[in-house]
């Protein structure tokens, strides 16, 4: 028996791994964390499959229930939103379960970020403007910060910010990071990136007040940096006619002439 850690992706029921889908129709069992999670991925349990919606539950109630399903030597397929690297609770459930003796396996998923970077038809990190995107939020009611993850911090470094469980603190965002990214510094807003109700907003940190308004629906990324939307950025060396590398020896004299 094993607990299978499923990243579900943002939300397209096609955007789950084969692997993460195979596993699903594997497991007898699933559990699933709340709204985020689309009905269509819940479609590949297989028949008569044990459902259970972990929203409403305590990580003691859900650890029961996955004991429960170790017991009775049943495979557990657990799906949390995008990936499972980033705010899924997945650390603590892993932890009971590394003191219990349950194995389990985690399958990554397409983190909300990507999504709404696919969303932006958007490179984040384009050649001269950006090299760094930082995925971070602001604090929450039962999530405080660590004392240096300031969203200032970040800013001062002009990475691309990815500001994940922020939406309803949007003035706050755009007060703190306007003195160090300027004004006309390109923001946008995804919601539910890959969703048939996806919307998106692009403005600027000086704009993004008259675009967006009222009460918001939360399942939203805030982008921040310069790169969005941008036209004027070098091309990568890369791929420069005139750059010598290892798959594409150029020259007289190649770096790496044994590849030729
Ligand atoms: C609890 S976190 C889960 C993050 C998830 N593990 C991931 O990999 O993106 C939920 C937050 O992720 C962001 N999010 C999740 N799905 C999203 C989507 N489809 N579109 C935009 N933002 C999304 C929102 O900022 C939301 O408040």
């Amino acid at each position: 028996m094993t607990v299978h850690f499923i990243g579900a992706g943002p939300g397209a029921p096609d955007l789950l791994t084969l692997r993460g889908r195979d596993l699903i129709a594997a497991s007898p069992v699933c559990l699933y964390a709340g709204s985020l999670v689309p009905e269509g991925v819940l479609a590949h349990c297989p028949p008569g499959a044990r459902i259970v919606n972990t929203a409403p539950m305590s990580l003691d109630e859900i650890i029961a229930e996955i004991a429960g399903a170790h017991a009775a030597g049943l495979d557990v397929a657990r799906l949390h939103s995008g990936d499972l690297s980033i705010w899924s609770a997945m650390g603590e459930q892993l932890r009971r379960l590394r003191a219990l003796g349950i194995p389990y396996s985690v399958t990554p998923g397409v983190p909300s970020f990507s999504a709404a970077a696919a969303a932006l038809e958007a490179e984040l990190t384009l050649p001269g403007l950006a090299q760094t995107v930082v995925l971070t939020r602001t604090p929450g009611r039962a999530s405080a910060m660590p004392e240096g993850e300031k969203l200032a911090a970040f800013a001062a470094t002009g990475a691309v910010l990815a500001i994940h469980l922020s939406i309803h603190l949007l003035d706050q965002v755009v007060a703190e990071l306007t003195p160090h990214y300027g004004a006309d510094c390109p923001v946008a807003i995804v919601w539910r990136a890959s969703w048939p109700e996806q919307r998106i907003v692009r403005a600027t940190l000086a704009t993004l007040g008259a675009f967006v308004g009222g009460e918001m629906e939360r399942t939203a990324l805030i982008l921040v940096g310069k790169t969005l939307g941008a036209a004027d950025f070098d091309e990568s060396r890369l791929y420069a006619a005139d750059y010598d590398r290892r798959y594409r020896p150029v020259g007289a004299e190649p770096r790496f002439p044994e590849a030729s």
